[in-house]
């Protein structure tokens, strides 16, 4: 092994994980070609459009901004998790409901941001606004859908939960819905256009 390789461990949707990766490797790529993770999206690989979000021992990070060997030691959780668990399902019943989605490129990131925002408020009882819904995805671009029926699929589900929560998640059942069909709808798009289709996420 040379200097330029590292041996790291993890724990990736739950599973420990020991790979020997290049220093510079990022976790986005490492989850895709590695792991075969390819849920997570590859769009602009700057920290711009948000299509490689996933959780980092929690808290959603952009994996293009994060090298694999920064995660030694770490719990990271992608889009192929957090279906597999169901924690999501109803997300991702009202992002079809609501036709929140199209190509599906950065839906996966979405449904992670939403997914944050959403825990965190239904923990203090309450219902973000669409402003809030907004800004908390401002940072995940997409280009074909149109943010009007995301935000009115995220907002649904905020008042679905909190008028009827359950006593573990209050999501549907992991079988209910076919995961691959929004963890990995075309994964080989190009990047984004920058700047385009934005205004409506604008904070
Ligand atoms: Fe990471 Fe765009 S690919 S933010
Ligand atoms: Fe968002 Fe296509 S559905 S980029």
């Amino acid at each position: 092994m040379t200097e330029n390789f590292r041996s790291i461990a993890l724990t990736v949707n739950g599973e420990e994980v020991r790979e020997t990766v290049e220093a510079r490797t990022s976790l986005v790529d490492f989850l895709r070609e590695r792991l075969g993770l390819t849920g997570s999206h590859v769009g602009c690989e700057q920290g711009v459009c948000g299509a490689c979000t996933v959780r980092l021992n929690g808290v959603t990070v952009r994996g293009c901004l994060v090298l694999a060997v920064q995660c030694a030691g770490s719990r990271v959780e992608t889009i192929e998790g957090v279906s597999d668990s169901g924690e999501i399902a109803d997300l991702q019943e009202a992002f079809v409901r609501r036709n929140a989605l199209q190509c599906g490129f950065c839906t996966p990131g979405m449904l992670l941001g939403a997914q944050e925002l959403l825990a965190a408020r239904e923990r203090g009882g309450d219902v973000p606004s669409r402003e809030e819904i907004r800004a908390h995805l401002s940072g995940n671009y997409c280009r074909c859908t149109g943010y009007q029926a995301i935000v009115d699929a995220v907002e649904s589900v905020a008042r679905a939960r909190l008028s009827s929560p359950s006593p573990s998640s209050g999501r549907a059942g992991v079988g209910s819905f076919p995961r691959q069909e929004l963890a990995a709808r075309a994964p080989t798009l190009p990047s984004p256009a920058s700047g385009g289709g934005k205004e409506e996420c604008s904070p």
